[in-house]
């Protein structure tokens, strides 16, 4: 995409969630700013329980934020009223991490991919919702005949495709896809990226992707946004994050990722995470990877580091970039 005119789609800005536990607060998302850009993917990768989930949805409106600021198109997501509410729900959609607990197993496919239809009041009758709802059967791979059967009587990869066509149902610009991929068998994962890069040409949709690994992350992402206990530690374009990750968390997800080549795999080191993960509630001041970073000094245990831009269009947190 040419940068000159990228116009943003969403922008979060220092964006915090916190919850309330038995131990303290939990600093679940702490200061998180990055934009999406129109016709963009964004990807977002970082361990289980990094903050990913919270982050898109708080950036989203699904949960009220604790601070900060998320805008969709320019307007506040926190501050909709109902009918602002449920205009940015139709331009705005989430796939959902796992498609067994995401589908309701006593509607029918069709009910269930029209239910954004019916909603917005988008059919003028039933034969246009029923036609509407074969279209999107169609274009996410799956047959008509599916449509009066029932959810649970389909595999992993056809549900993903049934939270897919639901998702497009209100013709949304932009979709939150949650992990949408990690709870499918290895073979079908190419499949259903393939299908959400198909779309996303087809449409032009703005993603955001969340994932906890780097692999497939790269082929659908133009840029690629590190998370790490509730922040953001590296973001910069996809290629540039393989040619030249800088943070040491980055570097040592990317090490854990095999390459296909049997010589170069086993002739590479792969740099082991040690250390205890701190924890996010009430987290002590300073770097949170500082307990699991070889490189670590005082600073880092002390200093929170900001996301600074270290060459243009690339941002890292850390105190030794
Ligand atoms: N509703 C909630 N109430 C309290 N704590 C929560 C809630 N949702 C998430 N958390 C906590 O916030 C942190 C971030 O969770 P989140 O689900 O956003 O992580 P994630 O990166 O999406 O993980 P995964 O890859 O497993 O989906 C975790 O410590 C989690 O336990
Ligand atoms: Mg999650």
């Amino acid at each position: 995409m040419n940068t000159q005119d990228r116009q943003p789609l969403l922008e979060v800005r220092d964006l915090k969630k916190y919850f309330k536990s038995a131990g303290g607060t939990l600093k679940a998302v702490d200061g998180v700013s990055f934009t999406i850009y129109k016709g963009e993917t964004l990807g977002m990768v970082g361990e289980s329980g990094c903050g990913k989930t919270t982050c898109g949805r708080t950036a989203m409106g699904v949960y009220p934020k604790t601070g900060g600021l998320s805008l969709f198109d320019g307007e506040d997501v926190h501050a909709m009223d109902r009918a602002a509410r449920l205009k940015f729900t139709s331009r705005a959609q989430i796939i959902y991490q796992d498609p067994y607990a995401s589908l309701d197993p006593r509607m029918t496919v069709a009910d269930i991919i029209a239910e954004g239809i019916d909603i917005h009041g988008l059919a003028s009758g039933r034969n246009d919702r029923t036609k509407r709802v074969y279209e999107l059967l169609d274009q996410v791979g799956l047959n008509t005949e599916h449509a009066n059967r029932f959810a649970h009587e389909f595999s992993g990869g056809q549900r993903q495709r049934i939270g897919i066509a639901r998702a497009l149902a209100v013709d949304p610009e932009f979709i939150m896809c949650d992990e949408p991929i990690s709870a499918l068998d290895v073979s079908i994962q190419a499949q259903i990226v393939n299908l959400l890069i198909r779309l996303q040409k087809e449409r032009g949709l703005t993603y955001l992707f969340i994932a906890h690994d780097l692999a497939m992350v790269k082929h659908i992402s133009d840029r690629i946004a590190v998370m790490y206990l509730g922040s953001l530690v590296e973001l910069t374009e996809s290629t540039r994050l393989y040619e030249n990750p800088v943070h040491p968390y980055t570097r040592a997800l990317l090490s854990a990722i095999p390459i296909p080549d049997p010589d170069v795999e086993l002739s590479r080191t792969r740099i082991e995470l040690k250390g205890e993960v701190t924890s996010p509630i009430d987290p002590p001041p300073g770097c949170r990877f500082a307990g699991r970073c070889s490189k670590a000094c005082d600073k880092c245990r002390t200093e929170t580091p900001a996301l600074r831009e270290i060459e243009p269009g690339h941002f890292a947190a850390c105190h030794l970039v």
